[in-house]
């Protein structure tokens, strides 16, 4: 049922409202974005939702879940939506191509290129393009080509683009996208590193590309040919307490010894470095990603940390550092510097029979991220597979299946 008795004075209300939020929240700041967000009627793309919700900034919706429960679409947040608009920096006349089709963020792109622009919008779920043929047109944008096809194919017919967003995780790039992309073109994706997932807005620079930007973001992973799972290791499963790690790679481990050292007592190692409450940390997780050798996220959920079980929880999981050789691990933790709680300091939670010297080593690359890179943000490339190793930067390098993408830091400032 598509909402058609909204008041139109209450929805430029909300509107209002939600581009006064997604300013201050800093994921809105062009004029351009701007103008597309007050053009587009968010609430006729969610219309089984109020439009207090339609027009929250933070809210996703589900459109369609599978049998196990597991989120296969979503209308996006609209601040995730703002920020990928503005890495996309797209302006009138381009030809855009979106990967993973909700229909709003494509009728915003519709805006933002203009009657001489063009939008495409794929899915691998005919239920959502079906979704997408009946909105767009509804809300005023049938001129967005909406079909089914798996995205690791591109679409053909209408490249070149200046522009591919991607809504959905990936852990590579698809060769078709480079090669469907202009040579001065520009693709937004969401790029799973190490169970890391940023929001990567490459360029290219010859033969590779190279990030002018990156954002942490969550979404949900690709189907079909390019899909690609994290493995899940449970350390604890009770009836709403959960506790796993998640390996992001070929990362062979001892499910058996992790489960048994998860059991025994914890050994804890402070830092000394701290954070302001409530500031954001994603560039540690991102410098523990690059060097740490075995990384991990343990993910476990609210009861569990409520039960004791774990010192953190976080729906994105926490940085984790596995020892496999003695089937021992380390995760980030905090605690308040003062009973105010303004300022809390990074340490270590560890098990297992080398807890101890794990636990020291997460701690020691926290302490080498304070000292030399706070503050600075990582350099992301994407080379195709087959560079020989002296053609790539220092750093981590993760090699997929098409692309070679190394994560480094530029030298420290001392
Ligand atoms: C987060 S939703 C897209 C959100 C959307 N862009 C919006 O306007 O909010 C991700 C979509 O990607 C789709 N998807 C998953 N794997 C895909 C693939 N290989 N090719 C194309 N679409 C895919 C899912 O069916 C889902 O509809």
């Amino acid at each position: 049922m598509i909402e058609t008795t909204a008041d139109p004075s209450r929805v430029d209300e909300l509107r209002e409202q939600l581009v006064g939020e997604l300013r201050k929240l800093g994921a809105l700041r062009t004029e351009a974005v701007e103008t597309a967000i007050r053009a587009v009627p968010r609430h006729l793309f969610v219309p089984e939702e109020t439009l207090e919700k339609a027009y929250a900034p933070q809210r996703t919706f589900t459109i369609k879940g599978n049998e196990h429960g597991a989120t296969l679409s979503t209308v996006s947040a609209a601040r995730i939506q703002a920020f990928m608009l503005e890495q996309a920096d797209i302006r009138p006349g381009m030809r855009v191509l979106e990967i993973g089709s909700g229909g709003y963020n494509a009728a915003l792109l519709a805006e933002l290129v203009g009657k001489d622009g063009h939008v495409t919008t794929i899915d691998i779920d005919p239920d959502v393009i079906d979704r997408a043929r009946r909105l767009l047109p509804a809300a005023g944008y049938g001129d967005v080509h909406a079909l089914v096809t798996d995205g690791a194919q591109g679409e053909p017919e209408n490249a070149p683009y200046d522009r591919i967003v991607v809504t959905v995780e990936a852990a590579d790039l698809a060769p078709a996208w480079v090669e469907q992309l202009t040579e001065s073109g520009r693709i937004v994706v969401p790029l799973r590193m190490r169970g890391l997932t940023r929001s990567v807005a490459f360029q290219r620079e010859g033969a590779h590309l190279v990030a002018r930007d990156y954002e942490v973001c969550g979404f949900v992973p690709m189907q079909g040919a390019g899909a690609s799972h994290v493995q899940l290791v449970p350390l604890h499963e009770g009836e709403d307490d959960h506790v796993g790690l998640r390996l992001d790679g070929e990362e062979r481990v001892d499910v058996e010894k992790l489960r048994e050292a998860f059991a025994q007592p914890r050994a804890e190692t402070w830092s000394g470095v701290t954070m302001a409450r409530g500031l954001p940390y994603d560039d540690l997780d991102l410098w523990l990603a690059t060097t740490l050798p075995e990384f991990a996220l343990m993910a476990a959920t609210r009861p569990a940390r409520d039960r004791g079980l774990v010192a953190s929880a976080s729906p994105m999981g926490i940085a984790a550092l596995i020892d496999s050789s003695s089937s021992s691990f380390a995760y980030l933790t905090m605690r308040p510097t003062s009973p105010e709680r303004e300022v809390f300091e990074f340490g270590a939670v560890a098990h297992g029979p080398e807890a101890a010297k794990v636990a020291e080593q997460l701690v020691a690359e926290m302490q080498i991220w304070d000292r030399d890179h706070r503050g600075q943000r990582a350099e992301l490339r994407a080379y195709p597979a087959g560079t020989p190793d002296q053609e790539l930067p220092g750093g981590r390098v993760l090699d997929r299946s098409a692309f070679r993408f190394t994560i480094s830091w530029p030298p420290a400032e001392h």
